[in-house]
């Protein structure tokens, strides 16, 4: 009987850590693939083709590059925050072949002022980024890392922060920043989609406990965008 309980105990462990390794096995396919089609052909705008939600109903009006960019509408909004809000230090978590890198140093350059700092662990993507950021004319405003953003150690205050990196560590790893973004500063963290749950719920939870106050737009992957409690005075 207790070697049946050990059996029994062992399955749903081995379930529950296939739940984790296979959605992170197919982001990593998902991502080689699209630098093996990027070697090959140019990139084009599609229709965003991932599931409709209660809060999205028509992702189809949304465009993207692939599936791993922010949806373009994104990019463009990243673009616009950057010159409204102006900030000084800008720190991107998931570069991946940069382009939200680049639209945010597109609104710098625009503001004059400013550095982005954005933080890519996969060594593919990191020299497919690297390549576009030299060719972009905007490598000036953006310091490319490659390093966990776990391990990151930034100097200085965080105006914006952009966390769009592995679904599972987005919790973890605005909660290491946290300290070092201004109360006044802002907080995006992309993927908070219903459909996806994880980044929701985190964001939820954060706010819960007081940490944070959250607003989430409905995109079809979601984007929360926050405030530390501290900078609603
Ligand atoms: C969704 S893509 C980023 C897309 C990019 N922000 C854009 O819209 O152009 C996520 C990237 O984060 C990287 N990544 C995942 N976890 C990471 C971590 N802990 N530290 C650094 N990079 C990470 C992945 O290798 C992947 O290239």
């Amino acid at each position: 009987m207790a070697h049946l309980v050990v059996s029994t105990g062992s399955i749903v462990t081995g379930v529950a850590l296939l739940g984790v390794i296979v959605p992170r096995f197919k982001k990593v396919f998902e991502r080689h693939r699209i630098l093996e089609r990027l070697a090959q052909q140019d990139e084009f705008e599609q229709r965003e083709y991932v599931a409709a939600t209660p809060e999205c109903p028509r992702p189809d009006r949304w465009r993207m590059v692939d599936p791993q960019t922010c949806e373009v509408e994104i990019l463009e909004f990243l673009r616009s925050l950057v010159t409204t809000v102006k900030p000084q230090l800008i720190v991107e978590t998931g570069t991946f072949i940069g382009h939200s890198a680049i639209k945010m140093a597109e609104g710098l350059k625009a503001n004059g002022f400013g550095r982005i700092i954005t933080i890519e662990f996969d060594r593919a993507a990191f020299a497919k980024a690297k390549e576009r950021i030299d060719a972009s004319g905007l490598a000036e405003w953006i310091e490319y890392r490659k390093e966990s953003s776990l391990e990151a150690k930034i100097e200085g205050t965080i105006d914006l922060f952009f966390s769009d990196s592995q679904l599972l560590t987005r919790e973890q790893e605005l909660r290491h920043f946290l300290p070092q973004i201004s109360p006044c500063g802002l907080i995006l963290v992309h993927d908070a989609s219903s459909e996806i749950q994880k980044v929701r719920e985190a964001m939820l939870q954060m706010e819960q406990e007081g940490l944070i106050s959250t607003v989430l737009l409905s995109t079809p992957r979601g984007l929360a965008i926050a405030q530390k409690k501290e900078g609603r005075k």
